[in-house]
């Protein structure tokens, strides 16, 4: 079995080497949210290539690099392009670049993503903060045995998605001029869409947005004591009595084109974290 903390340490170094000093905010953006992460300052820049023991990115919508800079006076480790579990990416690889900002000492983690809304109050385009999440991924980044030097054997979920960066988050896209629509995360393992029946059960079980990500990053983040937050694009809506087709090229363009305000948003958060 690999032990990844002396290989998230191993390139948590190799970051380090780069810059002036250690960041405090982590995000992970969402496919289609490059454009979704604030302009930064004194930026240096990675190629998740040129990042010893990280994974690549193969999904369109997510370029595959790691921007360290300030937003305001923050100093925010932002990858641009994620892992996920239906790429044949393990858990522990999903979340390896959480547990590099663990090795940084990273303590807030912003965590996007592109959804699918199954609530009938949304719209494509919404942005939702994640109240709660469920994890119908099968998966489980905390399986094997415990890094007790990265977190406890069975972390608490009862608060995952932090109450006081929740209502930051309200707060400043009120102040923005963008409705923040709240509400439940369902984490699928994905490739293949929700079927109507799915669909049904989803909204049965309590699901107000659906996707392929997040739960597990989440999940490591929590592990790893930081505070999340959780904000989701809705980027088509999801009727089982009238099932129309999703593709990625509209996922893309709908979460293209919500970037700016999400944008927007978390540059308020983040110059108040
Ligand atoms: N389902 C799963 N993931 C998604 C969707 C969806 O409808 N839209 C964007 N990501």
């Amino acid at each position: 079995m690999i032990r990844y903390k002396p290989l998230a340490e191993e390139t948590a170094r190799h970051i380090r080497r780069k810059l002036s000093g250690l960041p405090e905010v982590g995000l992970i953006t969402g496919t289609g949210l490059g454009a979704g992460v604030p302009e930064m300052s004194a930026t240096v820049d990675f190629d998740y290539r040129d990042l010893p023991h990280f994974s690549r990115s193969t999904v369109a919508g997510h370029p595959g690099r790691l921007s360290v800079g300030r937003v305001a006076d923050r100093l925010v480790m932002a990858c641009k392009g994620r892992f996920h579990l239906y790429e044949g990416y393990d858990p522990l690889e999903v979340t390896f670049p959480i547990r590099v900002m663990q090795e940084l000492g990273v303590s807030r983690l912003i965590v996007t993503n592109a959804a699918g809304g199954l609530n009938p109050d949304f719209a494509p385009g919404d942005i939702m903060q994640i109240r709660d999440h469920i994890n119908l991924t099968g998966a489980n980044p905390l399986c094997g045995p415990n890094e007790n030097r990265w977190g406890p054997r069975f972390p608490d979920m009862s608060r995952v998605y932090d109450g006081e960066l929740g209502a930051l988050a309200q707060r400043k896209a009120t102040a923005t001029g963008v409705t923040l629509r709240q509400g439940v995360y369902t984490g699928l393992r994905g490739p293949s869409l929700e079927t109507p029946a799915e669909v049904r059960f989803l909204k049965i079980i309590g699901t107000d947005a659906v996707g392929f990500s997040t739960v597990m990053e989440t999940i490591a983040g929590v592990h790893a004591g930081m505070r999340v937050l959780g904000l989701s694009t809705i980027t088509n809506v999801n009727d089982p009595d009238r099932p129309a087709p999703a593709t990625l090229e509209e996922i893309v363009a709908v979460a293209n084109a919500a970037a700016p305000r999400l944008a927007a948003v978390l540059e308020a958060v983040i110059a108040e974290i």
